[in-house]
């Protein structure tokens, strides 16, 4: 959550997702019911077309292409330095927040350049939420973390229920139903992550961007945020970012891989990365001889 989610406060009305323009006569806002009512999948929903990025001087991504089809995990793979949280970081904008970041190219979510002057970045970021390696929940209560986004947008119509609902779908409930005015500070690493995801779905994002978020969990804790990440597919376009390859392997369904000088080298179906990539320098990588 950013600073300019949290000084931002709509209007009442408990609407469906807003367009990521303002209305002006004859912009292209877009059509969410129409986005709702379709059920094709491998429907791209964040295209990336001859991307560069630069901090200052340097370039952390080259001519990035990259197709990220909807309701699915794409996982992004690579060394370090190699700019996958730079990638991510474009894709909701993020990357606006670094002075020195310059970004070339294009960047689609549904077919909207983000980097056209009209696009709104705060509510771009409301519907492509994320969540980062180490869980931070707000100090606030459990209730109030996950309400936080909600009364931001002013829907706070059901929010007992809206609640219950995103922990449930974090797969946080059961453990925290009775307990939810204790600060989300004193639940275990584990919990906070999920608390942070309960966070973001609950103002009903399509996508979510994870970097490395079972990182700094133990095996444990691990493995129920990658149960979780696959029943969120169900609903969501997840992205994730991990520098573990056997997660990335067991999670996901597409994979990229980065490698060092911020090319996109190989994308592709999970399973074709890891047992029959095309390039070698990917499968150097992935079988440990570099990186
Ligand atoms: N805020 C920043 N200012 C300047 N340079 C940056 C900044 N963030 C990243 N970089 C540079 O951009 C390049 C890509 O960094 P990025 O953090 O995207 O890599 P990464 O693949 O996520 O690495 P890791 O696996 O270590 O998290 C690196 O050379 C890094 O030093
Ligand atoms: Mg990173």
């Amino acid at each position: 959550m950013t600073q300019d989610n949290m000084t931002t406060s709509d209007s009442d009305a408990d609407t469906e997702n807003e367009p990521l323009v303002s209305p002006a006569p004859g912009s292209e806002a877009i059509d969410t019911d129409s986005k709702r009512r379709r059920t094709i999948h491998d429907e791209t929903v964040v295209e990336a077309r001859n991307l560069d990025v630069y901090y200052g001087d340097d370039q952390a991504l080259r001519d990035i292409d990259i197709e990220i089809p909807k309701k699915q995990v794409t996982a992004m793979i690579g060394p370090s330095g190699c700019g996958k949280s730079t990638f991510l970081r474009c894709i909701n904008r993020m990357n606006d927040l670094i002075d020195s970041c310059r970004v070339d190219g294009e960047l689609y979510f549904e077919g909207k350049n983000v980097y056209d002057e009209d696009v709104d970045s705060v509510a771009l970021r409301r519907r492509i939420g994320m969540v980062f390696q180490s869980p931070n929940p707000f100090p606030k209560s459990i209730y109030d973390n996950v309400a936080y986004g909600l009364r931001v947008q002013g829907k706070t119509q059901n929010m007992d229920e809206k609640v219950e609902n995103a922990l449930k779908g974090a797969a946080l409930w059961d453990e925290v139903k009775d307990r939810l005015d204790e600060s989300g500070l004193e639940l275990s690493g584990g919990q906070q992550q999920r608390l942070c995801i309960a966070r973001a779905i609950a103002v009903d994002p399509d996508v979510i961007l994870m970097d490395e978020p079972a990182s700094a969990l133990d095996p444990v804790a691990t493995s129920q945020i990658e149960d979780l990440i696959a029943d969120l597919a169900e609903e969501y376009t997840v992205v994730i970012v991990t520098h573990n390859m056997q997660q990335a392997a067991r999670i996901s369904d597409k994979t990229a891989v980065f490698l060092t000088g911020g090319e996109l080298v190989e994308f592709d179906e999970t399973q074709k990365i890891f047992e029959n990539p095309e390039s070698q320098r990917v499968e150097d990588y992935i079988t440990g001889k570099f990186g």
